[in-house]
């Protein structure tokens, strides 16, 4: 079901679970305070001269998190991002022509649609520094890749999703973490952070995105 978000946004609310995939209070603002500025600007922050950045994101769902980093990469050209994404349930096409990310972001290029319409399970080049992999499947089955320098892990709430949030998940992901490299997610939750912490993260609670006080970000030493 498409509603739309206190930013004017819209998202997915799936009423077996109450659960949004994005905040209701702004899914826009949500995405672009967690994964853009705190996520993809930190790690351009903290490794200015890398020309190569490899983004790895739990849960494509609508496109969105994608969408948005492709948007900066227009602004960003002396980096190639490789952007790869893992998603079990694809959304139907009814749904995704239903979200109005398009319209409230000058798509004027029409990329949005095209990451969708782009074909699962092999690369696609987006434009000459962006290229996108979308993987049908789960976290679970999937094989990341190593050297991931950001993560953007964005699966559904721990009380949705326990699993996606256990110790054999998240030391898959730190295991194919780089040196250097970025994990952020909306959750600020305390079995997150203690698990990060265990793995030798550098692990902090910063502000979150809208009305959320706190949010999770870990970097690899
Ligand atoms: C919070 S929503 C996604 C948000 C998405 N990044 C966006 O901007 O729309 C969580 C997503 O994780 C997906 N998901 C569920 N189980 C998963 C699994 N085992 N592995 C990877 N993704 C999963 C869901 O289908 C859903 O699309």
């Amino acid at each position: 079901m498409i509603c739309i978000t206190n930013d004017g946004s819209s998202t997915i609310f799936l009423p077996d679970f109450n659960e949004y995939y994005h905040s209701k209070y702004g899914a826009v603002s949500e995405s672009a305070h967690v994964f853009i500025k705190n996520g993809f600007y930190f790690w351009k922050k903290e490794n200015p001269n890398k020309k190569y950045c490899n983004i790895f994101e739990v849960g494509f769902g609508t496109g969105l998190n994608a969408f948005l980093t492709y948007n900066e990469s227009k602004l960003i050209l002396d980096t190639k991002l490789m952007y790869t994404s893992v998603e079990p349930y694809p959304l139907k096409l009814s749904e995704i022509h239903q979200l109005n990310y398009s319209k409230k972001l000058d798509d004027n290029d029409k990329i949005f649609n095209f990451i969708h319409d782009s074909k699962w399970n092999s690369p696609v080049q987006l434009s000459k520094n962006f290229t996108l992999t979308k993987n049908i499947t789960t976290l679970q089955n999937f094989n990341i890749e190593m050297n991931q320098d950001i993560i953007y892990f964005d699966p559904f709430c721990y009380r949705v999703q326990p699993e996606m949030w256990s110790k054999k998940i998240i030391n898959q992901i730190v295991n194919s973490m780089s040196k250097y490299s970025v994990f952020v997610t909306f959750s600020s939750m305390n079995i997150l952070f203690d698990l990060l912490k265990d793995l030798k993260l550098n692990v902090e609670k910063i502000p979150g995105p809208n009305k959320k006080k706190k949010m999770i970000r870990a970097i690899k030493n």
